[in-house]
């Protein structure tokens, strides 16, 4: 027998390179697959969780006191009780509770309802970098989170293919967004396509952030571009103008627009650059995240370049480096930390984005450190996660409210 057998059996048992990489990445797909409806079901709906009076306190300056007094009396919204008896309010009785106490107080309004008014200008907010993995999209998500929780109405733009800001606020890309309601449904060359923004723009479960979801239909803004370009008759607006004129029909709807970017330094990202007031530069310290965003400060000073030489000026109110999932006791990351102090001194944000297990647990789960509720990691885990990140928060909306001229 046997030789012939044995050698077949020898053959059928010697798996080749191109079936085994196969069968391995049909395990693993199969495995996160699984792991991935468990920490966020396709059928999930997002809602926020509600408020204990104490966080309602803190984010809204009205004493925890003035509250319980109100809720006694029967004035303003009506809280819900938790099991344990405790008073928790919703977002939007958070902001009820704003416009009660703004209209109660004019001369103190300000400090209940942050809202710009007249003479302060949309503050448009780029986060960028075109490494993957700097924290850009977790940045907006909780930038977005803070300012929304403070009473400020934002909008939240995805310019990346790969959505992944969308699914943060519940819009799977697959499945949830259909052709021609992404941006670029606003920003495309052909009218008869051509949506206005406010058609595409989708209220979230997080009231006060309104959304523009991205998926792989934004890709074809960067093929259209060139070919548009290089016909050269295209009427209307040039490509980097599109996405400012888009942004300014819905202007007085918002405080605060972020823009979301993509991991590439292609005619979205520039659009996004010159639509913005102001721009966040997310930066992961390590040596090779430094280098690459060398490589990406030099591509879009080449850019903007081009920018000028056509006559569009950019004029960004400020501009900062944040460092991010940055591990205070890593060594490495310190001396990087440092030179980058070093080199930019003041423009690099003080507080910085802190590396934690809560921030990238909530993520999994698609959420925010903001919601999260007591218990679902360590205590103190938490804690630390959200005072990190409303450090970072804080800093960047003190330069918003200079940009408007409010000390
Ligand atoms: N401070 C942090 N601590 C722990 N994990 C983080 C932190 N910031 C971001 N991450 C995780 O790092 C990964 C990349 O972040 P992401 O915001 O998607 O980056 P980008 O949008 O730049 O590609 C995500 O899994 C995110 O949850
Ligand atoms: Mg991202």
């Amino acid at each position: 027998m046997a030789i012939a057998n044995r050698v077949e059996a020898f053959v059928g048992s010697k798996e080749d390179a191109g079936s085994k990489i196969m069968r391995h990445a049909a395990i693993l797909s199969g495995q996160l697959q699984q792991l991935r409806t468990r920490m966020y079901p396709p059928t999930a709906q997002k809602a926020l969780r509600p408020f204990l009076t104490n966080e309602v306190s803190k984010l809204t300056s009205i004493p925890d006191s003035t509250l319980k007094l109100l809720s006694t009396e029967g004035r303003g919204p009506v809280p819900s009780r938790l099991e344990n008896n405790h008073r928790v309010y919703t977002l939007a009785q958070i902001n009820e509770l704003r416009e009660l106490f703004a209209k109660q107080k004019p001369s103190d309004a300000l400090r209940f309802l942050p809202r710009r008014g007249a003479g302060e200008h949309l503050q448009v907010v780029a986060i960028a970098n075109f490494k993957g993995g700097s924290a850009k999209t977790t940045t907006c998500v909780h930038l977005s989170h803070y300012l929304a929780l403070h009473g400020y109405r934002v909008l939240v733009l995805d310019l990346d293919p790969q959505a992944s800001l969308s699914a943060m606020f519940g819009a799977q890309p697959e499945l949830d967004v259909g052709s021609n309601e992404t941006i670029y449904a606003a920003l495309r060359y052909d009218e008869a396509e051509r949506r206005p923004i406010r058609d595409i723009i989708r209220k979230t479960y997080f009231d006060g952030i309104d959304l523009i979801p991205g998926n792989l239909e934004v890709m074809e803004y960067e093929h259209e571009t060139p070919r548009v370009l290089a016909i050269k008759s295209s009427s209307g607006a040039i490509f980097f103008e599109r996405l400012k004129l888009a942004l300014s029909e819905v202007e007085t709807d918002y405080d605060v627009v972020i823009l979301d970017t993509p991991p590439s330094l292609g005619f979205l990202t520039l659009s996004a650059i010159y639509a913005a007031t102001s721009m966040i530069i997310t930066v992961h310290p390590a040596m090779l995240d430094v280098a690459s965003m060398n490589q990406f400060l030099l591509m879009m000073g080449d850019l903007i370049s081009v920018l000028n030489e056509s006559g569009a000026q950019l004029d960004q109110d400020f501009i900062r480096y944040l460092v991010t999932r940055h591990d205070p006791n890593d060594a490495p990351q310190s001396q990087v930390v440092a030179m980058l102090r070093h080199l930019f001194g003041s423009d690099v944000l003080l507080p910085t984005a802190i590396e934690s297990t809560a921030v990238e647990a909530a993520g999994l789960a698609k959420r925010s450190v903001y919601e999260l509720e007591m218990g679902q990691i360590g205590r103190d885990t938490q804690k630390r996660a959200r005072e990190a990140v409303d450090a970072v928060n804080e800093a960047i909306v003190r330069l918003i409210n200079d940009s408007w001229g409010r000390t």
